[in-house]
């Protein structure tokens, strides 16, 4: 039987966004169904603003960065006013199952949808955070983190040619991901990040403790920390003041910012995206809802969105344990030293 489907992306964009609505749309023609993208995130369905999407819509769109249908974050869909009108909408298009793409907050979006909708609802992971329960990788996570090496290789130059000490902040709203392998993949001298913040003073003394060993071992030479965003009170500018007013070690904050959301995304995100989008697309046969399409071990899976909301997912331990254990050789090898 012909299907109607509703697509929207919501909160923070992320490369491969536009992949995963390609593959949505291809995959529904393959099935004869019909899809309307929503524009603006939650706001589409809240003021009607649609388009009838199509192949040659999504043609070319595989390599763009970005959202064809934007996005939003939208505080007006919280309200029951907001969640009716946005019923009434999925109810005129006559629309049988709608397809989330976005992170945690878009999902708790579908919770609150489902309490008034009686529509198929289904999820696909798609924030460069990383931070979604249940799936190994995210839409976008993968070409944020190629960026932000480019982006702190490229530092690492300057910061080599002055034998500067750098701070650079990256996005992950709540959590390390994005810093952890980010300061791994560009040997940053330290990463500091929620799973691993203790006591800003003992913090403090611990990141001048280690770049006093560093300079005793190498002399002057760059020196890279690679900060979570929101970790530090006051942001990096406040950490390097700092640093400055009570171990009079001089650094250079750099605030990567939105670089990171932006770009052509690589090809592990074109692809998780296209095989998340086609399996939702065949979930629907199987009346499957509430639930996010998710790989794990390199399969794709579905999962519980209620359990992917409900816990929050933490950084690999054994990542915490590399960093760590080569920010040890550095102390061990100078305490060998002396
Ligand atoms: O969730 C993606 C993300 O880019 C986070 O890393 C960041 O904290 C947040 O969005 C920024 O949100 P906004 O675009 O609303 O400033």
């Amino acid at each position: 039987m012909t299907k109607h489907i509703g697509v929207l992306t919501s909160g923070g964009d992320a490369p491969g966004m536009n992949a995963a609505i390609r593959s949505v749309v291809l995959a529904a023609e393959y099935y004869g169904y019909e899809v309307t993208g929503f524009l603006h995130g939650y706001n589409g369905l809240i003021n009607d603003e649609s388009l009838r999407l199509k192949e040659s819509i999504v043609r070319g769109i595989i390599s763009q960065g970005g959202t064809i249908l934007k996005s939003a974050r939208c505080a007006e869909f919280t309200s029951v006013e907001g969640v009716t009108s946005a019923t009434k909408t999925l109810v005129n298009h006559n629309i049988d199952c709608l397809i989330v793409i976005g992170g945690d907050g878009s999902f708790k979006g579908m919770q609150w949808l489902n309490k008034h909708w009686s529509g198929q609802l289904l999820g696909i992971p798609g924030t460069i955070d990383n931070d979604v329960d249940g799936t190994d990788f995210t839409i976008g996570y993968s070409t944020a983190v190629n960026t932000c090496i480019d982006a702190i290789d490229k530092i690492r130059d300057t910061a080599d040619a002055f034998e500067r000490i750098f701070l650079v902040e990256v996005m992950g709203r709540h959590s390390g991901f994005i810093a952890m392998n980010v300061g791994i993949a560009t040997a940053a001298e330290q990463v500091l990040t929620f799973e691993t913040h203790q006591d800003p003073q003992q913090e403090l003394n611990n990141i001048v403790e280690h770049i006093t060993a560093c300079k005793a071992k190498r002399g002057n030479s760059s020196y890279i920390i690679v900060v979570a965003e929101h970790l530090w009170p006051g942001g990096i500018e406040n950490l390097a003041k700092t640093l400055s007013e009570q171990a009079e070690i001089d650094c250079q904050p750099c605030i990567l910012g939105y670089i990171q959301r932006g770009g052509r995304p690589v090809g592990k995100d074109r692809t998780l995206a296209t095989r998340m989008g086609v399996s939702a697309v065949s979930a629907i046969e199987t009346g499957s809802t509430m639930k996010m399409l998710a790989e794990q071990n390199n399969q794709m899976v579905m999962v519980d969105i209620d359990d992917a909301v409900l816990h929050k997912k933490t950084v690999n331990a054994e990542l915490l344990d590399a960093q760590n254990n080569i920010l040890d050789i550095v102390k061990l090898t100078q305490s060998n030293i002396l």
